[in-house]
């Protein structure tokens, strides 16, 4: 049998499968892929101590899965299909056999400059056919990739890059995302003047004719030049790290989370497969950026692996036109589309008559990833974009956690607007209360924080270089579960709502933003003492972002020193980060032991009278003043 999943039946039956011995289940799963040397464990953890194990003792390169077996059989089929920003510009093709022979060439070229099994390489790209190629050729040689998104900015970079201890860069010129500019070189430049153990910068031409400037840098085409095509694929551990991808948290520096070889090659094609009830051949488009997870696994190998064809776009749903994205829909025949929520609700406000002028024919399922959708939006997508007849698949997962944990199995399992809905088979999702007990299935309300009970195979095995962080972070709050730092609730037939994050973490257009990370940087302005940042509901974004800040004297010019506070958190973060609302006050709602109560916070933001018990608060009179300084502002 392998596990595919077709009728409710099936999902019921595999679901019961894998929880009684999930060893079993995944052996079956994972013995569908090519494997340099056979696994002789299938599954050994220890939760606590955050000791993961996966198909111990077996080797294999995920590239061999991802395009060998394709060459072989399919070669002429097209793996990626690339869309420029810019529609004027040609898109590009790439068939299997020659995103193969790319790979190679690039990773015999990378070998040449050094790079071996374990070294890190970081991408900083664009989203072009390179950054696939570029991705690909570091699993082949067992170089760990560790993509940053091309929106952080260079002291983003510089801090991703001497986390991982990166020796070799990729990079682009510049590219135009929409009607706007990213001078990337010019970034990545000023990240690597503090980054001196990059030995090696390698650049695409994207924007036109590059010349290297210095000793270190060497251009894309110069470094594939005369390079064979073939390869030989470098034998992975299943358990070998495979690659790292920096995300937010409630505390701290950004977390480079580690995914490892075998568990997530087996994760990321069977959660496509399932949730998207795909067949090989079939066009996928998934709109996230490579720099984030959902551009990881279903923008590259998952599609890869069940032998789809791929859509990189590499510009904006609404640029030059509204209805950009539905005419690359019809342009390449997409049979799924992948999108976000605020990018749906984005075009929703456009109007329904723009995707009613495409009919779409092509599409059979559609996708919805990073923040719940809310019902009106579903509806629209389902409506005007699926015609009513594409079934919605609400995917509840993190970077964490690899790939989707819970779903709707495409036309399989019923889908219920605003509701991930089932777990995929293996996975344990509970709720817990506030100490941590289990929420039992017939409780008459249960919410509580999610946690899942064991371990997938998709799962995180640790952060990068800080194992201790990624116990204490997941494995610790709440001994014996990974907690995801959701909240969610749960009908009386197992159907999961997520809510959302009951940690620091703001969750803006889809993007992970940590508030303390922000506050960090705020609180670098000379004139500010301290900071708070909170998250509140917006209309597209889910949430926008609302600082609250205290400077050692009241500001002269207001209006002045909220744009320095605007560039400080470009420069130190991105340009995403920015918050949409600032305001001075003279204090922050503390308690008596000095943390921020930053729930207050939301809670005036919401216009909300009722604050609720503040007898802990240290000087409950700092309200008052925030109120109004709020109700100022509205009325300004
Ligand atoms: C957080 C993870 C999953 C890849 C993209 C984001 C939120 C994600 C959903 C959903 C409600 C969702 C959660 C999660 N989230 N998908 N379908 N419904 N919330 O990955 O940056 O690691 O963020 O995104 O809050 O914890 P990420």
């Amino acid at each position: 049998m392998y596990p595919e999943i077709t009728t409710p039946a099936d999902y019921l039956d595999h679901y019961k499968k894998s929880v009684e011995d999930p060893g079993a289940y995944f052996a079956e799963v994972a013995r569908s892929y090519i494997w340099i040397k056979p696994w002789h464990r299938t599954l050994e953890y220890d939760l606590p101590q955050g000791f993961i194990r996966w198909f111990d003792g077996g080797q294999l390169n995920i590239t061999q899965n991802c395009l060998d077996r394709h060459a072989l059989s399919h070669p002429d089929q097209p793996a990626l299909i690339w869309e420029p920003n810019d529609p004027s510009e040609s898109s590009r093709q790439l068939t299997y056999r020659e995103l193969l022979e790319a790979v190679g060439r690039l990773a015999n070229g990378l070998r040449q400059l050094g790079v071996r099994k374990g070294d890190r390489v970081c991408l900083y790209l664009p989203m072009i056919p390179e950054a696939a190629i570029a991705m690909l050729a570091c699993a082949r040689l067992g170089a760990i990739h560790s993509v940053v998104f091309a929106g952080f900015s260079p002291e983003s970079l510089a801090d991703r890059i001497n986390d991982a201890g990166c020796t070799v860069l990729i990079t682009a010129d510049g590219f135009s995302r929409g009607d706007k500019f990213i001078p990337l070189k010019e970034l990545a430049n000023q990240a690597l003047a503090v980054c001196p153990q990059v030995r090696h910068v390698v650049v695409v031409p994207r924007t036109g004719p590059y010349k290297p400037k210095n000793a270190r840098e060497i251009l894309w085409n110069d470094l594939l030049a005369g390079q064979p095509t073939q390869c030989e694929p470098e034998p992975m551990e299943a358990e070998d790290p495979f690659f790292i991808l920096y995300t937010s948290g409630s505390t701290g520096k950004p977390k480079g989370v580690l995914h490892t070889c075998g568990g997530y090659m087996v994760w990321a094609g069977y959660t496509l497969r399932n949730v998207f009830q795909t067949r090989p051949g079939e066009i996928f488009f998934c709109t996230a950026d490579v720099g984030w997870i959902t551009g990881h696994t279903y923008g590259l190998y998952g599609p890869l692996l069940n032998r789809l064809t791929t859509i990189f776009f590499e510009g904006v749903p609404t640029w030059p036109h509204s209805g950009r994205l539905w005419e690359i829909v019809e342009k390449h025949q997409a049979n799924v589309l992948y999108t976000a929520p605020t990018a749906i609700r984005a075009l929703e406000m456009l109007g329904g008559d723009i995707p009613d002028q495409y009919p779409m024919t092509s599409l059979r399922v559609l996708g919805s990833v990073g923040e719940p959708i809310n019902t009106e939006a579903w509806h629209w997508y389902y409506t005007h974009v699926g015609k009513g007849r594409c079934p919605i698949v609400d995917t509840w997962w993190q970077t964490e956690t690899g790939g989707i944990l819970i779903s709707t199995l495409a036309g399989v399992t019923p889908s219920v607007p605003a509701w991930a809905t089932l777990p995929l088979p293996g996975v344990q999702p509970v709720l817990l209360d506030d100490k941590g007990h289990e929420i039992p299935l017939d409780a008459p309300s249960s919410q509580g924080y999610l946690c899942i009970k064991s371990p997938w195979p998709g799962m995180m095995r640790s952060v990068f270089g800080h194992h201790q962080r990624f116990v204490e972070t997941y494995l610790r709050r709440f001994p014996g579960y990974y907690f995801t730092g959701d909240g969610a609730i749960r009908d009386s037939r197992g159907n999961f709502r997520i809510i959302g994050r009951v940690d620091d973490v703001v969750n803006v257009s889809g993007h992970r933003i940590g508030t303390g990370e922000l506050e960090d940087a705020i609180n670098q302005h000379p004139t500010v003492v301290e900071s708070a940042v909170v998250g509140v509901p917006h209309p597209i974004k889910g949430e926008a972002l609302a600082a609250f800040a205290i400077c050692s004297e009241p500001p002269l010019d207001s209006s002045a020193l909220r744009s320095e506070l605007r560039d400080l958190v470009i420069q130190k973060i991105g340009r995403f980060a920015v918050p949409d609302f600032i305001y001075f006050v003279p204090g922050l709602p503390k308690t008596r032991s000095g943390k921020i109560m930053r729930r207050l916070l939301r809670k005036i933001l919401a216009g909300d009278s009722d604050l609720g018990d503040t007898t802990s608060l240290l000087d409950p009179t700092v309200l008052d003043a925030i109120r109004k300084i709020v109700e100022q502002d509205c009325k300004n």
